[in-house]
């Protein structure tokens, strides 16, 4: 286990947030001493608004037993769930192509039930290992209160290893279906962000709303509203928190969005 002062920034995709304690756990028994004090959980950073000053609490990342993983056996929480898409799709494995192009770790897919219109992650378990109150417990997906970009987890439940429902295909056919995916993402923006900013609202995009509302570009420091797409806040290079949120509030003044991300603390 490594138990280290860090600036969140390093460690979440839209590059911005204050220092924290990170502890690297890799065993159960460094779950288990992590989570004697607060904490919170970290994936990979990926749904994050960490402010500038921090937070409190210890922050708790999977890796060592937690990131080992098998298709057809276990895969720990920690793992990265790109490699597992791609590696899924070279065994031939489907069930995973919905999911191409999000840079999670397995457990926060869990968490958020990260998605697209073809697919959540949700469709894709078999059953979901939990550690909460210093013990590990599996559960049925539909235990879990899956909805739209939410889950209904324990409290302070820590996801630490899943089994996925895979079922072999020919690889065209898997990879024909990545290519759908992946040009469904082509409007997406390559700057830093953290996927998009709000939910849906149901059977509307919020990325079009923005759009129609003329609040593409709209920009606090360097912070902005993408130009490519108008539900993605990009990070032009030394945005802090305060200017993110500021936008964010700027877009919730003129429409009735809910923020998808969580803001730390
Ligand atoms: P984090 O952002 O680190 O954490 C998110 C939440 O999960 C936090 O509450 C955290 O405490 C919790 N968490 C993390 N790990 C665990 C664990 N092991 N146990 C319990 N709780 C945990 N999302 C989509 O749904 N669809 C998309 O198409 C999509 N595209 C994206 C594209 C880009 C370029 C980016 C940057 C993001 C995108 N996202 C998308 C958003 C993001 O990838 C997802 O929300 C993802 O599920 C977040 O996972 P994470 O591991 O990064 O979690
Ligand atoms: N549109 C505009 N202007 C914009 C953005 C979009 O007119 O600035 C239009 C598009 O042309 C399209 C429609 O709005 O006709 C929907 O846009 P898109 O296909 O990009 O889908 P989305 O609803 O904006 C959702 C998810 C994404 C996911 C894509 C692909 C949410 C909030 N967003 O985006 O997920 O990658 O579908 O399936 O559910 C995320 O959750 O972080 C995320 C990136």
């Amino acid at each position: 286990m490594r138990v280290e002062r860090v600036l969140l920034k390093d460690y979440t995709t839209l590059g911005v947030g204050g220092p924290a304690e990170l502890w690297t756990v890799e065993t159960p028994e460094d779950l288990k001493k992590a989570t004697e004090a607060p904490y919170r959980v970290l994936g990979n950073g990926s749904n994050l608004l960490v402010m500038d000053e921090g937070v409190e609490e210890r922050v708790i990342r999977l890796s060592g037993v937690f990131a080992e993983w098998d298709l057809k056996g276990w895969v720990g929480a920690g793992a990265l769930l790109p490699l597992l898409v791609q590696e899924a799709a070279r065994q031939g494995l489907s069930g995973l192509e919905g999911l191409l192009g999000i840079p999670a770790q397995v457990g926060g897919a869990v968490k958020m039930n990260a998605g697209t219109r073809f697919g959540e992650m949700a469709d894709a378990l078999e059953a979901v290992e939990i550690f909460h109150e210093g013990r590990f417990q599996i559960y049925e997906p539909q235990e879990l209160g899956f909805g739209y970009r939410k889950s209904r987890l324990p409290p302070g439940g820590i996801v630490t290893r899943v089994r996925l429902r895979l079922k072999e295909r020919p690889q065209e056919e898997i990879r024909r279906r990545m290519a759908e995916v992946d040009a469904a993402r082509k409007g997406q923006p390559k700057k830093k962000s953290a996927g998009c900013a709000f939910k849906n609202p149901p059977g509307q995009s919020a990325g079009r709303l923005i759009d129609q509302r003329g609040l593409k570009g709209l920009r606090v420091g360097d912070a902005m509203v993408s130009l490519e797409h108008g539900n993605f806040i990009v990070n032009l290079g030394g945005a802090k928190a305060q200017d993110i949120l500021a936008l964010v509030r700027a877009i919730q003044e003129e429409l009735p969005l809910e923020l998808e991300w969580e803001v730390w603390p």
